[in-house]
């Protein structure tokens, strides 16, 4: 059984040095690894990046986490993922890592995913062309998670975005922002490509549990709607529904 903790859109800045490293101080006894779902930051400054960086350093777990779209908001994107590297954080875009723990090995694939919504509801590539942008791009990056995960050949598979797959867990939030949220092309990404556990952020107003089409349980780790630092989910026990510690209050 692996052990993985996870949480997404932690939102650090500048002035939050010393608000996390507190809480994952005893995560070397909880969990195997840290899966962190995007919005690291509030607005993608290397030096918020800097600051999570900090707080992650001396974390006693493989800390793996993709990117969201705060995280670009300063067109610094590259600069982020330099000073979460340079602690030892491993950033996924459209890229996998295989971690061998106890003998076992885990695969996270990950990307930040984009949104366009769900059937019946999806934008298409179609009209303008900062419409067909705006499809391409969510397409091209759930392509790339597709790719990512078909070749992870891991004992465990973990599929790691920002946006969410399904509409499930973003049950909480308008109706009308869906499309914003998320996008039906990364849940079939995860149902092709093969996965035991996706986990997202991004709806801050979502729901914790769903699962795709093809019955990926799927968990929404904002940190608003798990209301801890962490959630603990294992998975690789033979059951398909990850049960889930809390971090300690
Ligand atoms: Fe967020
Ligand atoms: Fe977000």
């Amino acid at each position: 059984m692996i052990r993985i903790a996870a949480v997404a859109d932690v939102h650090l800045g500048t002035d939050s040095a010393g608000t996390l490293s507190p809480h994952l101080s005893q995560l070397g006894d909880r969990a195997d690894l840290l899966c962190i779902g995007g919005d690291l930051t509030r607005h993608g400054e290397p030096e918020e990046a800097a600051v999570l960086a900090g707080e992650l350093r001396d974390v006693a777990v493989p800390v793996v986490c993709v990117l969201g779209n705060h995280d670009y908001d300063a067109d610094s994107e590259d600069l982020v993922r330099k000073e979460l590297e340079e602690a030892g954080v491993t950033v996924l875009e459209g890229e996998r890592v295989v971690l061998d723990i106890n003998g076992r090995s885990v695969g996270v694939a990950g990307t930040k995913g984009f949104g366009g919504g769900f059937p019946g509801a999806a934008a298409s590539d179609f009209g303008e062309p900062e419409m067909k942008a705006f499809v391409r791009h969510s397409r091209r990056l759930a392509e790339s998670l597709e790719e990512q995960l078909e070749g992870l050949d891991s004992d465990v598979k973990i599929a790691l975005t920002h946006f969410s797959p399904v509409e499930e867990t973003l049950q909480g939030e308008r109706l009308e922002i869906y499309p914003f949220l998320g996008c039906y092309l990364l849940a079939e990404a995860i149902d092709r490509g093969g996965a035991h556990l996706a986990l997202h952020g991004h709806a801050h107003s979502g729901t914790e549990k769903g699962r795709t089409p093809g019955g990926v349980p799927v968990r929404n780790v904002a940190q608003p709607v798990i209301r801890h630092a962490y959630n603990v989910y294992c998975v690789g026990s033979g059951d398909d529904d990850p049960t889930c510690e809390p971090a300690p209050s």
